[in-house]
């Protein structure tokens, strides 16, 4: 498989002194989901930002074979690079079908439609609440909308930036599950940002683990399927609390 996203030796900057990612470099296959794996602070959205174009890097990021660094986010976005930020910014004063319209506001009116067809499918959840106020859902109903808003956009890769972040296991399991559906559905790539290993596991092909703004170990989902190989894991790369 060729790379879709290739970032190569990412430094990110909050002024001079304060260095957020130190010379990260990894790659994203098409249709494949990775993730990063962190505590708080380690520099993950970091990353996806300066992906997505919000902050600047140093470094090279290459998208489907082109330079993209240095392009504005709207650029990125008309390319297919669509980010979900952490703590599910819907717009709450809007109802969850508007919501959704402006996720897939540079679309023609056709495809919007059918995009919308689509996400409300996948999340019958949020469906049924359609014509109701965004403010009215739960937590983990917002998170479905983030999603949903992300992919009206018609991403080929989705910078989801920590999903399961205040939900419950069962909640965070669904998510991920139509997350699996929509990818194995619509050949999206996944970049995944999140703190739990079990949970990445079911979703994630492959795991970047990162501490202080480094790179410090790569592995393969199903290198970690064994019980010993993945407490192992826990043990060299994440604090404890990563393990439940
Ligand atoms: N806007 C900002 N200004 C200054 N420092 C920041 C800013 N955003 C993040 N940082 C710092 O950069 C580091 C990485 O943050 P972040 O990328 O948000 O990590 P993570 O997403 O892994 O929790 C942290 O030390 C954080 O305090
Ligand atoms: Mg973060």
């Amino acid at each position: 498989m060729t790379d879709l996203l290739r970032i190569d030796h990412l430094s990110v900057f909050y002024g001079a002194a304060a260095q957020a990612v130190e010379d990260v470099s990894f790659s994203v296959p098409g249709n494949a989901v990775v993730a990063l794996l962190g505590a708080n602070g380690a520099g993950k959205s970091s990353i996806m930002k300066a992906v997505a174009g919000l902050i600047p890097g140093r470094g090279a990021i290459t998208f489907d074979g082109a330079r993209i660094d240095g392009t504005t986010t709207r650029a990125r976005v008309a390319r297919g690079i669509v980010y979900v930020p952490e703590g599910r910014a819907v717009v709450g004063d809007l109802t969850v079908r508007e919501n959704l319209v402006l996720g897939g506001y540079t679309v023609p009116g056709p495809a919007r439609r059918s995009r919308m067809e689509m996400v409300l499918d996948l999340f019958p959840e949020i469906a049924g609440k359609a014509n109701g106020g965004a403010w009215r859902l739960s937590g983990g109903e917002q998170q479905m909308l983030a999603i949903g808003r992300g992919l009206m956009a018609g991403p080929r890769l989705l910078l989801l930036d920590e999903p399961s972040l205040g939900l419950a296991p069962l909640l965070v399991r669904r998510v991920f599950d139509r997350l699996a559906t929509i990818r194995a559905e619509s050949g999206l790539a996944i970049l995944l940002v999140e703190q739990n290993l079990a949970m990445t596991m079911r979703l994630a092909d492959e795991i970047h683990f990162l501490r202080g703004g480094r790179l410090i170990g790569h592995k393969r989902t199903d290198e970690l399927r064994d019980g010993a190989a993945r407490q192992h894991a826990v043990d060299t790369f994440l604090g404890a609390a990563a393990a439940e």
